[in-house]
């Protein structure tokens, strides 16, 4: 059966260029890298686009902390996290930067043909200003006592020590976290773009088919208080983009961080002249679009952002998926707590696809958070990727091996059980397809009990003692070394190093989905080489030790 190739294009949030990735970042990453991975598998044109998100006020702060430019601050993470995205297995069509000539020329023309329509506006407000360092400054700068307990040092939007929440104004004594001083009131002009002038647009919008349900119905608060207008730029001093006849203003990084998203592209098309551009993001594209992001973005995602893009005339997403937060051992991320781990410290201790494969089976549809035990992962990897999954091609390929020339059968002695496999493989694709990973790896991990169950019932083992079972024993072990490939091929997405080692036993080019529906026989295959190993608690140890040393 052809279906039909469908031509997809896929982001990531543009992580912050002011710092390492870590592993909350990973959870999405990760997720998205499964998704166009599998997509194609399938046979589908599809494309994986990111960048640094490389303005704003907390870059420019880092490098003067770091006596360095922003442009170079921003070029060496840019960097790290490239290495890091290589090495946890992401693939990425374009790694790209907001700060690119290709993002400018699109957030003017952008800003310009909103301003035509009408959908900018101007106004005087007012703003906290730290006068010994000159800049207006953003609430996280800011920080007093508590209005209700007195606490010293919280910050503007809620007491660590007592849990009253408030805004920055009614800090008592605040200060500036930059220079200490007490920050004065100062009025400023700024831009704003009216959100209001889409609200029936959105209203449509939110409620077609584009995001999840939770989201949709989160978005509703929003609605029912008004959309507001949005405050799209800033004072100089600030690193980013300045607005079109302006010198000391600039865009906010908000409005120019997801048209990031088209510049990676456009920069992309430029390298590869056989991808059109225009194709993807003209008003009525028949390519397809999504976002990945995590929860705590969604309101420039699914308000801002589709209002921008329809308002400047391009299409807008196909869907925005919107997955939870990471937590360790039930908690936030935290550096003080020892359990903030980025995305290098793992590496230097772990295989990247024990990750993969632990996310994965924790992920759904959904946007609730996604907790990782140490201790549990260990145990599930080690159960169902060395104990279940390698194992059936480690026990069968020996016999192969020693008895049989390392060649497979002509025959399958039980062709319904390969059948029985291959048939769940449509399950396992809409699955896949639907971002249900969960339950994608539970029925996977199904099928290698029932693969293993399969070789304990046949031993093999005892078999080949027999000289008269000599060929049994050979097409046992073909059948199970076939059934292991069809499992490799449903793993291939979350395991694409394995892949490409088994692949290498197999002596085989690299799987495809389809490659499901006919058996490996007749066929000379490679010497086994052990495909994983076993988590020692040690690793666990140790990672758990250098994120408490590091932090
Ligand atoms: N730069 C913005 C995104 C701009 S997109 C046009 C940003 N950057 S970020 O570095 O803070 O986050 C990047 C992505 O990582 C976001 O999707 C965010 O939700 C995700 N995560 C950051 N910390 C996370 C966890 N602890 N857990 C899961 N995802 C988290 O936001
Ligand atoms: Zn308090």
């Amino acid at each position: 059966m052809q279906t039909k190739i469908r031509d997809i294009l896929v982001t990531y949030a543009l992580p912050y260029a002011n710092g390492s990735l870590h592993l909350g970042h990973m959870v999405g990453l990760i997720q998205t890298d499964i998704w166009v991975r599998f997509l194609k598998m399938q046979g589908h044109r599809c494309f994986y686009i990111c960048g640094c998100d490389s303005h704003g006020t907390p870059i420019m702060i880092q490098a003067e902390k770091t006596q360095t430019t922003p442009e170079i601050l921003i070029q060496t993470i840019r960097t790290e996290h490239q290495h890091d995205l290589h090495d946890f297995l992401i693939h990425m069509e374009n790694y790209h930067t907001t700060h690119s000539p290709e993002n400018k020329t699109l957030v003017d023309a952008i800003f310009l043909s909103h301003q035509k329509k009408g959908n900018i506006n101007r106004r005087t407000i007012k703003q906290a200003y730290d006068p010994e360092k000159n800049m207006f400054l953003p609430d996280r700068y800011i920080k007093g006592e508590c209005p209700r307990c007195g606490a010293k040092d919280q910050y503007g939007d809620n007491c660590e020590v007592c849990g009253a929440t408030y805004t920055t104004t009614e800090l008592k004594n605040p200060y500036s976290t930059l220079s200490g001083a007490k920050p004065i009131e100062k009025e400023s002009e700024h831009y704003f773009f009216k959100l209001q002038n889409y609200t029936e647009f959105l209203k449509k919008w939110t409620h077609a088919g584009h995001l999840q349900a939770e989201v949709s119905n989160k978005l509703d608060e929003w609605f029912k208080s008004g959309l507001e207008e949005w405050d799209i730029s800033r004072d100089a001093p600030y690193f980013g983009f300045t607005i079109p006849g302006e010198t000391q203003k600039y865009f906010y990084v908000w409005l120019d961080a997801p048209v990031g998203y088209l510049a990676s592209f456009k920069n992309y098309c430029e390298k590869n002249p056989k991808v059109d551009f225009d194709f993807f993001w003209n008003k009525n594209s028949k390519a397809e679009l999504y976002h990945f992001i995590g929860k705590d973005i969604i309101y420039f995602h699914s308000l801002f952002w589709p209002a921008i893009l329809e308002g400047a005339d391009f299409r807008t997403p196909t869907a925005i998926f919107t997955h939870g937060f990471l937590t360790i051992d039930g908690q936030k991320m935290s550096k003080s707590r020892g359990t903030f781990i980025k995305a290098r410290t793992y590496l230097e201790q772990l295989s990247p696809e024990y990750l993969r494969y632990y996310i994965a089976s924790k992920l759904s549809d959904k946007i609730e958070d996604i907790d990782i035990n140490l201790d549990d992962f260990m145990l599930r990897v080690n159960a169902d990727l060395v104990g279940k999954f390698v194992n059936i091609a480690s026990r069968s390929a020996s016999f192969l091996q020693k008895y049989f020339d390392n060649t497979l059968s002509k025959h399958l002695p039980e062709p319904e059980l390969f059948k029985e496999f291959a048939l769940a493989g449509k399950d396992i694709a809409n699955k896949l397809e639907q971002r249900e990973f969960s339950q994608a790896v539970r029925q996977i991990m199904t099928l290698a009990d029932r693969a293993n169950q399969y070789i304990d019932e046949k031993k093999p083992w005892s078999a080949i003692k027999d000289p008269s079972q000599q060929k049994n024993v050979h097409e046992i072990c073909t059948m199970a070394i076939n059934l292991f490939r069809l499992l490799m091929i449903y793993l291939k997405p979350l395991l694409p190093a394995t892949a490409e080692k088994v692949e290498m036993f197999l002596n085989i080019a690299p799987l495809t989905w389809i490659d499901k529906d006919k058996p490996l026989l007749n066929h000379k295959i490679n010497t086994f080489q052990p495909l994983a190993m076993r988590i020692d608690k040690k690793q666990i140890d140790a990672l758990k030790s250098t994120t408490h040393e590091t932090t």
